[in-house]
């Protein structure tokens, strides 16, 4: 298995992967009525290959794992309500709805002195490929890339029980969790009901 940076002509199979792999799962894709990702959503997480710093692990043609991770600025709160807001009425919206409260309760920027992070947007391992430590792998090349592009911080939201649980296995810091009962609409509904398991979006970070 070969693990590497993500290039523009990954972007199909990339994109065909974790449509199968990463957002039939994804506990915010599927937490609401319409389980489909929207394209604003698909558009957004795609553009990572873009910066260099998403990652793949491939063995001969076939992807077993992505990591698509981008650079955000300390204006990232309020960039990700102006983009909720312009979008209203989306799938996107909703979603950045939640992961609004969850920047500005993390407060990353803040909480470490700095300007600028990678954050990891789409982690997704091959269903056949699980419990192999490949999103171990693929993790921690997106640190090694993101350290050598001279980032000091590395973060990531999440909204996933398995996720979370690999996190806290490769050592990294919670900084803060949001759980889904507390987001809720003007009617008191709940607004992500995924899986039971699923709890809250945990936000982990660390120190490259
Ligand atoms: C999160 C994810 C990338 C972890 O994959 P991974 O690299 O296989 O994780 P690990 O190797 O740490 O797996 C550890 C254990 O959890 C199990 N596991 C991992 N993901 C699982 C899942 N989605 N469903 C059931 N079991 C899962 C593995 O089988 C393994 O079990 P074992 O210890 O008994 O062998 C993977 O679950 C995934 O792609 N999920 C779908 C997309 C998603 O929700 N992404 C995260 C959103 S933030």
């Amino acid at each position: 298995m070969q693990v590497r940076v993500a290039t523009q002509e990954d972007y199909e199979k990339v994109l065909s992967f974790i449509l199968s792999h990463y957002y039939t799962e994804d506990p915010l894709t599927i937490g609401v009525e319409q389980k489909e990702p929207d394209n604003y959503d698909i558009e957004f997480n795609m553009s990572s290959i873009s910066h260099g710093t998403s990652v793949v692990a491939v063995e001969g043609d076939e992807i077993l794992g992505v990591y698509l991770a981008a650079p955000k600025y300390s204006d990232e709160a309020q960039h990700i309500k102006e983009e909720s807001e312009r979008l209203a009425g989306t799938k996107w919206s909703q979603i950045l709805g939640i992961l609004y409260h969850v920047e500005t309760g993390a407060n990353v920027f803040e909480r470490f002195g700095v300007e600028k992070a990678i954050h990891g947007h789409v982690l997704g391992v091959h269903k056949d490929t699980r419990g192999k430590n490949v999103g171990g792998k693929i993790i921690e090349k997106v640190w090694e890339v993101a350290k050598d592009k001279g980032y000091k911080l590395f973060t990531t939201d999440c909204t996933s029980y398995y996720s979370a649980r690999l996190m806290e296995r490769l050592g990294m810091e919670m900084v803060f969790e949001f759980p889904y009962s507390k987001h809720r609409d003007s009617n008191d509904n709940q607004i992500f009901n995924p899986p039971e398991m699923h709890k809250s979006i945990k936000t982990y970070a660390k120190v490259l």
